[in-house]
């Protein structure tokens, strides 16, 4: 391509095509690379993992985290335990589990939840929190992102 030019032109002209192929290039192939890796993270199977015995009558939530989002677990009256994402699906700040209630509260704007995560009308948030699929092994919890009902096992 530059063969008619002086050698030591020719290969400042190369270094500077190849260095402007990769000014170009490189956005891309960042992107691309950021890409891959997220999609690689929502396939994960992460897992928060307590035992049963941290939910109490006198402390029955616990709030862990999975993958980086805010999970709330509950031992409900019944003895049942179930978790949901915690974020409010308002504003997104973290709900806390009311047993009185019984449900979710968000203290931001006093955003409510029914015991199943849903809103209750007429408070700020519009939409439900979801309830995640909770594996249970005697006393051992397993909790992923996974919404209940997903997932092969819940109880
Ligand atoms: S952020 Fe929860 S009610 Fe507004």
């Amino acid at each position: 391509m530059f063969n008619h030019l002086p050698t030591k032109r020719r290969n400042v002209l190369r270094a500077l095509v190849a260095g402007g192929i990769a000014f170009f290039v490189a956005p891309f192939a960042y992107a691309i690379e950021q890409f891959v890796s997220f999609q690689g993270a929502l396939g994960g199977n992460k897992t928060a993992k307590l035992s049963a015995a941290e939910l109490t009558p006198d402390s029955p939530s616990k709030l862990v985290e999975v993958e980086g989002e805010p999970v709330i677990v509950v031992r409900e009256a019944d003895n049942q335990i179930r978790a949901f994402t915690a974020t409010c699906t308002h504003l997104g700040c973290i709900v806390s589990f009311k047993p009185q209630m019984p449900g979710f509260y968000c203290k931001c704007h006093s955003g409510r939840y029914d015991a199943n995560g849903v809103n209750i009308p007429g408070t700020r948030p519009k939409s439900p929190l979801t309830e995640l699929l909770v594996k249970q092994n005697a006393d051992d919890l397993e909790i992923s992102l996974t919404p209940k009902g997903t997932g092969s096992a819940s109880s």
